[in-house]
């Protein structure tokens, strides 16, 4: 194997004749925005998690903004988001005017936001609470629904990661008062560049419509084919819209999560079974199996090992591995501008967690051999 190219990747994505034929579909039909395509997406997406409302828009940073404007975070709102987690978490709830109040996570083995740090840390300000999936295993939704409901603010679901994901049999991102999916090129469902926003709450799913099209009071079809000749403006909205070629590209990948995510267990499956070899590796969430779509592959390095030389090592055997996450509250910015609070558990795990490759596709050869190169680097230091 040829050093430092990276041979097995950290994701592929699983594309073939039906994308290519959709994006065609839609050349062909020369209709490129809020059309056809946008309505089904939505109208399968909604079907799929179980809501009333699915809303297409341009990414999961700009849903995520949505739900924080529609869920009343502005300027003295705080919000309670984790650390451990994608930077967009957090932003958007600055986009909005509003604090994020960072939580730890909840023990070694589960990494999602714990429930009692949110109940601590919910004072007169607090607007809503957005949870994050980590990797697409389910926030513990019964408690945080229950601490929210009772305070009465907002749950905002970052279900970036978990399409096909559930809890308690219900779809992850049908749970919480909004939810927000991305399909960013890496993840379960990937368009390039492209968001969901679901809700059953009808007024939400009224304003967000609204919002992501600068708050007309038309939409382009409508006008294109005559049913209105002008248009007011009745909120301060964004272009957060998505268009035709990605909804088509989603469609075609709704198709296909079910069996993407069923391989990905899978695949989880034959890493854990090689993986109880090596005792410097732990395995998080060890009782989430059957409800979780894998979105990576997330492990945690015993305290002695250098995460760095591992990686390194790696990527000149042909192995890609990434960090899940660099907690947002240490970021230069985030320290500049918010509290900077005391996160143990998230910083913990945030400094020795290992992110192995994982995706529908990968081979039983490849994570054998990711396997058995992770077993010759223990074996050797
Ligand atoms: C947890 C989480 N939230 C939000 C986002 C933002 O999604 P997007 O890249 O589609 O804006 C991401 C994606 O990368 C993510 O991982």
């Amino acid at each position: 194997m040829k050093a430092s190219n990276p041979v097995i990747p950290l994701f592929d994505l699983d594309y073939g004749p039906d994308e290519e034929e959709a994006v065609l579909r839609v050349l062909r039909g020369k209709w490129l925005t809020m059309g056809e395509e946008i309505a089904a997406f939505e109208q399968e997406f909604a079907g799929y998690c179980g809501v009333k409302h699915a809303l297409a828009v341009s990414s999961g940073t700009t849903a995520l903004h949505l739900a924080n404007v529609v869920a009343g975070v502005q300027q003295g709102s705080e919000v309670i988001c984790p650390a451990l987690t994608f930077a967009a978490t957090a932003n958007a709830i600055i986009y909005s005017g509003g604090t994020p109040v960072f939580a730890d996570i909840t023990s070694p083995d589960d990494w999602t936001i714990s429930p009692e740090d949110i109940a601590r840390k919910i004072t007169q300000d607090t607007k809503a609470v957005t949870i994050m999936h980590y990797g697409g295993f389910a926030c513990q939704m019964d408690e945080i629904m229950k601490i929210a409901r009772s305070h009465k603010i907002a749950v905002i679901e970052d279900a970036a990661h978990a399409p096909g994901s559930t809890y308690r049999e219900k779809k992850l991102g049908a749970i919480g008062d909004i939810s927000c999916f991305s399909f960013f090129s890496n993840k379960n469902i990937s368009t390039g560049e492209g968001g969901m926003i679901c809700t059953n709450n009808d007024e939400y799913a009224e304003q967000i419509k609204s919002v992501r099209s600068h708050g007309m009071t038309s939409g382009t079809v409508d006008r294109h084919r005559g049913h209105a000749f002008s248009y007011d403006i009745t909120a301060l909205g964004y272009n957060y819209r998505l268009d035709e070629i990605h909804a088509a590209l989603g469609r075609v990948q709704l198709r296909k999560l079910d069996a993407g995510n069923k391989y990905r267990r899978l695949a989880a499956l034959r890493y854990k079974r090689g993986l109880k070899k090596i005792s410097e590796i732990k395995l998080p969430f060890a009782d989430r199996h059957t409800e979780a779509n894998y979105h990576f592959f997330p492990v945690l390095l015993h305290d002695s090992i250098d995460r760095r030389d591992l990686m390194t090592y790696l990527r000149g055997l042909g192995i890609q591995t990434s960090i899940h996450y660099p907690p947002v509250h240490n970021f230069t910015f985030h320290r500049q501008h918010f509290k900077t609070p005391y996160l143990p558990l998230t910083e913990s795990i945030a400094a020795h967690e290992l992110t192995l490759p994982m995706y529908a596709g990968i081979k039983d050869e490849q994570i054998d051999y990711i396997v058995e190169t992770l077993l010759a680097y223990f074996q050797n230091i």
